[in-house]
């Protein structure tokens, strides 16, 4: 074989990447179930390098040179395990298989398992950018065993987008599962990211009175500081625009249910199991199907809620300003919480994953790209052992610097009747994690109140349960 990387599964994400590998001079093997797909790409785009079209998955394995590196872009899910059964028994040990799909990262840990078994390697690799990504450099970021890192790291680091700085935006993430783990936190992030701009277009929408117009650029404004990111900037480009049939703001003719394909949710769930909370992305993720019970919606629709005019001019100008810090500092918590959560999964299944890393690899081609993470970076390298951004010297001066303005927000949210859960759940944490005292202590009295639970005290060790049916005196239980 002559091909130095083969393609399989051609739909949109799987094109562009095998286009980006031979624009970077790779001689790339292609594949596709329905060969017409195949012949489509090699005829649309074959000018732009070495493509070597492959009819059957045999002709395909047959093209590339050894140890094969295959790349399959199939939909997440059956899909991926039924062209790995057609693929595994024509690979041969030392080969590696990368799945460049939204898998879970769970499927990923049993598929690298199973392949091992094979002397296969198999590489979970988390891909962000969308189509465009894909194209022009995406943001990757692959699992799986160092050998295969080292035999497809090159590559990847050359096709992938590259940060401000030059430095390509992929390293090894992990072992197994890290890689696909990693791009779940990261749409998790992403949910939140987009819910938080949501609520405050709705706030500058409801609260300070402005149009759609207006909205676009106070964001392109933001979008000159600290918020400085690709969602904010084409949250500026899409209220701007005008919809063509109607001539109203594009905003305000598409159907207001958002939709999911599950990454989000997912992200939630395994938080849920890892018992780390990610409020913002929980409530980013209840947020998009509150969104869409239209029964629930059309039921509740006549409850009362305040009437509250606009603000005028000034405040609403001032009012804007509070929203942008408010803003950022929910940013900056929802951002601890994932990150929360992918130093517990790397504790958890042991994969060293670097946090700061990571960091590095989104500040370019994926869809949180920002300034921002930058900064995360920064905050890893300057302590690796970071327990949570919150702590980070420089964004506990800015949350603490925002704190005011973000109470006022939340507070306005609330008098106005504009949902902010996701705004609300950021402070909420904040406020949670820097309290010296949780009312959980009542709710541990409570649990042994009626179950006999048992309590930990504050002045001596052991765990206690009071005889509450009895006399209340107070036995020891436990260590
Ligand atoms: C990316 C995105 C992408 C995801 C879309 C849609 O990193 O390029 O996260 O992987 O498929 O964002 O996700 P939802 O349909 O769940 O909103």
């Amino acid at each position: 074989g002559t091909a130095q990387i083969g393609v399989t599964g051609l739909a949109v994400m799987g094109r562009n990447l095998a286009r980006n590998l031979a624009r970077h001079g790779y001689t790339v093997a292609v594949h596709n179930r329905t060969g017409a797909r195949t012949a489509e790409l090699v005829e649309e785009f074959g000018r732009e390098g070495d493509f070597v079209p492959a009819r059957t998955p045999r002709e395909f394995v047959t093209a590339l040179e050894r140890p094969r590196r295959v790349i399959v872009m199939v939909r997440a899910g059956e899909a991926t395990d039924a062209v790995i059964e057609e693929f595994a028994p024509l690979l041969e040990p030392g080969d590696i298989v990368v799945d460049g799909g939204n898998a879970h990262f769970a499927d990923t840990r049993r598929r690298e398992e199973a392949l091992r078994g094979r002397g296969v390697h198999f590489v979970g690799a988390g891909v962000s950018g969308g189509e465009e990504g894909a194209l022009h450099g995406p943001s990757i970021m692959p699992g799986g065993s160092d050998e295969a890192y080292a035999a497809l790291g090159p590559l990847l680091e050359d096709i992938a987008a590259k940060a401000p700085d030059g430095t390509p935006c992929t390293a090894h993430i992990g072992p197994d599962g890290a890689g696909h783990f990693v791009k779940m936190v990261h749409n998790g992030i992403e949910y939140a990211d987009m819910q938080l701009i949501a609520e405050a277009y709705d706030l500058l929408r409801t609260v300070a009175g402005y149009g759609p117009a207006r909205i676009a650029e106070v964001f392109r404004a933001w979008n000159t500081g600290p918020l400085d990111s690709y969602l904010v900037g084409i949250t500026a480009e899409v209220l701007a625009h005008t919809d063509a049939a109607t001539g109203r703001p594009f905003v305000d003719v598409v159907a207001d249910a958002a939709e999911q394909k599950g990454t989000g949710r997912w992200t939630v769930q395994t938080a849920l199991d890892l018992g780390v909370p990610v409020s913002g992305i929980a409530e980013a993720v209840f947020a998009r199907s509150l969104s869409g019970h239209t029964g629930l919606r059309r039921a509740a629709a006549g409850l009362p809620g305040p009437h509250r005019p606009p603000l005028g001019e000034r405040d609403a100008e001032h009012f804007a300003d509070r929203v942008e810090q408010a803003l950022y500092a929910s940013k900056i918590t929802s951002y601890a919480q994932g990150w929360n959560m992918m130093r517990a999964a790397s504790a958890e299944y042991g994969w060293g994953v670097d946090l700061g890393a990571v960091a590095a690899v989104w500040r370019g081609g994926c869809i949180i790209r920002a300034a921002f993470l930058d900064r995360v970076r920064a905050a890893y390298a300057a302590d690796p052992e970071l327990p949570t951004l919150l702590a980070d010297p420089e964004f506990a001066e800015e949350t603490g610097r925002a704190q005011e303005a973000w109470r006022e927000v939340v507070a306005t949210a609330v008098r106005h009747g504009v949902p902010a859960p996701g705004l609300s759940a950021a402070l909420a944490s904040y406020d949670a994690l820097r309290a010296e005292r949780l009312p959980a202590a009542l709710v541990q009295a409570q649990r042994d109140y009626f179950g006999a639970h048992t309590y930990r005290r504050t002045d001596r060790p052991g765990s206690y349960h009071t005889l509450w049916g009895l006399d209340r005196s107070e036995v020891r239980t436990g260590g």
